[in-house]
């Protein structure tokens, strides 16, 4: 049945910052499709209360664990607590990631290192931790959070995009090296609604509907959005699928070659 191609039953997923809001609905989303989703974040609370609403949404068995992703030795815990619960590991999702805006000759060596820790170097040292884990397990996968700041100049958040750059040369590189036995792919995620974060990191609500209305599909994306990309990503159904950037981001990246006088 063509719906089965997309099945995670007995697929074991960790999923980094599954407290928040792209994690969370990841996290929900491939336990629907089947998989037991090992859930970690920095707000320990918040990933224990969405592993428990989606155990009783799914009847999934899932696993909450409180990691900050930048200190090596709690990424080594939070592999040794899956295989201890899970026995296996089937699939990492490195989602943790964060930026806001900083004017571009603002930044400190010191911001601009710290950034590049918490959304490059964290999902290089846990996927390192796992790959001997994923290796043991068919179409094993690894797959990243970029964002379209990565692959656009993004002047207005220049440490953030500059370390989500280099997460798409990175994942290429190990895609490159990981094959046949685990597939990397980055989802390049356009602008989702992810409640206050987004206004923390320097927007407020006026922009957002300006930039909603720059996007084809003319409005911000849903977490489920993201979601549903990880799920093709991580099933079956994309087995020959590695080393590439899925783009999901509503046309946000479109603009008309021929303006017209509207725009
Ligand atoms: N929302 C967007 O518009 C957007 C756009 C492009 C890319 N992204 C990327 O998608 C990913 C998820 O973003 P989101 O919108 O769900 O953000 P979010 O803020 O809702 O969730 C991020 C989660 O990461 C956790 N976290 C932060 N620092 C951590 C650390 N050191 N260790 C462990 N966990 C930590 C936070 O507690 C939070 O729960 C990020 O990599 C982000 O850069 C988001």
């Amino acid at each position: 049945m063509a719906l089965d191609i997309f099945s995670l039953k007995n697929y074991v997923v960790i999923v980094t910052g599954a407290g928040g809001a792209i994690g969370g609905a990841t996290a929900e989303v491939l336990a629907e499709a089947g998989a037991k989703v090992v859930l970690s974040d920095l707000n320990g609370d918040a990933a224990q209360a969405k592993a428990d609403e989606i155990t009783q949404a799914t009847g999934q068995e899932t696993l909450a664990i409180k990691t900050d992703v930048t200190d090596e030795a709690q990424l080594q815990d939070l592999v040794d607590a899956t295989l201890n619960k899970f026995g296996k590991i089937t699939a990492l999702i490195n989602n943790v990631g964060w930026g806001e805006y900083t004017p571009l000759w603002g930044v400190s060596t010191d911001y601009m290192v710290k950034s590049y820790i918490l959304n490059t170097v964290s999902s290089y040292n846990l996927t390192k931790l796992c790959m001997p884990h994923l290796k043991k397990e068919p179409n094993a996968s690894v797959t990243f959070s970029g964002s379209m700041v990565g692959i656009t100049p993004s002047p207005e958040f220049i440490a953030y995009s500059n370390a989500k750059a280099a997460l798409v040369n990175m994942v290429r590189s190990m895609a490159a090296m990981s094959g046949p036995e685990v597939r990397c792919n980055t989802i390049v995620i356009g602008s989702v609604d992810n409640g206050a974060a987004t206004l923390d990191a320097g927007y407020d609500e006026a922009m957002l509907k300006r930039l909603a209305d720059a996007f084809v599909m003319k409005r911000r994306g849903m977490p489920r959005d993201i979601a549903h990309a990880f799920n093709y990503l991580v099933s079956p159904a994309a087995s020959w699928v590695t080393g590439i950037e899925l783009r999901v981001d509503g046309g946000g990246s479109y603009k008309s070659k021929m303006p017209t006088s509207d725009d």
